[in-house]
């Protein structure tokens, strides 16, 4: 097998900004409604905040008003339950999200299910969970990182996965189990492999289609990997390599990228793949929100 394919995530998120930006001009012009996400952090987690100031930056460059509730650590649970029932009735407000993870004295799960499922683009909440797994894609809000993997893919393969196997190693409710209900949906025979899979390497080479996403870097060797195959890494882990003597940090992804490259059709690379195109299905997912408001104002 010759070197594998490089899917470019970071251009393919600044083209369906684009759309997006030239889709809000449109809303903005047509119905007055600037999309609005608001978006919630809860302490100072080093990584959230770049997460958040990411997201920020993008939602500004689609045109969109974005606003940050930046609250100190020992917030209680009751003031951030508080804060979302405001931007729930907010009318301004077509899209909420609390970044994860929350502080210990929180409970996820409760603050997650309070955001109204129809401003809910994160995809959390259990009635767009409920839908996505029935199947119902275009009532729901699919989750950003599972939901550009699959942009990715179709480019590659098509809509229609019907035959294909695919793999998706990892089975949280962020990214492995939305993402099987997506490759599901579009007729892929899907297996969902974790921690406890025995011979994961085995069940990893009957993959056309390999997800992996299990926050382990370089765990999925290259040996693993089906030649020919599709190979889509969501893993973003920080590790320490030493180059001319001197110990720098490095993002790489759960994937070994340069030998899984000698077998695979086409990978995605760590960073510049899967992490464009989550921020950008966020911007995706907020502007349908609004279209869907502007919709039902007539
Ligand atoms: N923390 C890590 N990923 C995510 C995400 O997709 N959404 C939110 N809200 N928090 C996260």
């Amino acid at each position: 097998m010759t070197a594998a394919k490089i899917i470019d995530g970071k251009a393919k998120a600044a083209e369906l900004t684009a759309v997006i930006t030239a889709k809000t001009k449109k809303l903005i012009a047509e119905h007055g409604v600037t999309p609005g996400l608001s978006v919630v952090l809860v302490g100072e987690d080093p990584a959230s905040q770049v997460y958040v100031r990411n997201k920020k930056r993008t939602a500004e460059a689609c045109g969109f008003n974005s606003v940050q509730h930046t609250l100190p650590a020992d917030t209680s649970e009751a003031d951030v339950l508080k804060l979302i029932d405001t931007l729930n009735s907010d009318p301004s407000v077509h899209g909420i999200l609390v970044q994860l993870p929350l502080p210990d004295h929180m409970d996820e799960q409760k603050v997650t299910q309070a955001i109204l499922p129809s401003k809910d683009v994160d995809g959390f909440h259990d009635i767009n969970v409920g839908r996505l797994s029935a199947g119902h894609i275009d009532k729901a809000f699919v989750p950003c990182t599972p939901a550009g993997c699959m942009l990715m893919i179709e480019d590659q393969l098509g809509k229609d996965l019907s035959g294909l196997n695919a793999v998706v190693i990892g089975r949280s409710n962020i990214v492995g189990k939305p993402m099987a209900s997506l490759l599901l949906a579009a007729n892929a025979t899907v297996t969902i492999a974790h921690s406890r899979t025995k011979d994961l390497p085995a069940v990893a080479r009957g993959a056309d289609i390999l997800v992996a996403a299990v926050g382990r870097a370089r765990m999925v060797k290259g040996d693993w990997v089906k030649p020919g195959a599709i190979v889509i890494d969501v893993g973003i882990n920080r590790i320490e390599v030493e180059i001319d003597g001197e110990k720098k940090s490095k993002l790489t992804g759960d994937v070994d990228f340069a030998a899984a490259s000698e077998h695979a059709a086409a990978i995605t690379p760590v960073p510049g793949g899967v992490g464009p195109m989550t921020i950008v299905m966020l911007m995706a997912n907020t502007l349908a929100s609004a279209q869907r408001r502007a919709a039902s104002n007539g």
